[in-house]
């Protein structure tokens, strides 16, 4: 069976995930309040799915993978999740409180941007 195609569409999904995250955590850094959290929720599960399809789709197609990059990118894709998933809660909570939303959600938001951010270093150097 020819796998590559599927790779490639695979590996497209997998850069449109992380301009989700990276884009919208760039975009509201400066916010201070009214934070659109939801994109970097579906882009953290994009990371996640079609990651761990990639890595699956280039065993079948016989192609050695790094068990330790796929290990840490994992750990690092699981934090950015974490985080971005806190940072909804954390914002819910201080809307209802009538508290700062920005000093709730942004902590957060650097460690969701920055754990994607870290993830394309270790993709692309990493090798
Ligand atoms: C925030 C999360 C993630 C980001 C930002 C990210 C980023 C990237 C980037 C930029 C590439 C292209 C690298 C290149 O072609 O040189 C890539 C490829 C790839 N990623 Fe991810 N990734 C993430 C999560 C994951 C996860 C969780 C897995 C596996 C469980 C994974 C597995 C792969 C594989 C197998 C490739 C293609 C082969 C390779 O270059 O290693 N990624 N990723």
């Amino acid at each position: 069976m020819n796998v590559e195609p599927v790779i490639l569409a695979l590996l497209v999904f997998h850069i449109l995930g992380l301009s989700l995250i990276i884009g919208s955590f760039a975009l509201q850094l400066r916010r201070k309040e009214g934070f659109e959290l939801g994109t970097i929720v579906i882009g953290a599960i994009t990371q996640l799915v079609t990651g761990l399809a990639l890595v699956g789709m280039l065993q079948v197609g016989g192609e050695d993978v790094n068990n330790a990059k796929i290990a840490v990118k994992t750990t690092f894709a699981i934090v950015v999740l974490v985080a971005v998933l806190m940072a909804r809660s954390r914002q819910a909570k201080a809307l209802s409180a009538g508290t700062s939303e920005k000093t709730a959600v942004l902590p957060f938001l650097h460690l969701a941007g920055m754990g994607a951010i870290i993830n394309v270093l270790v993709a692309v150097l990493w090798h």
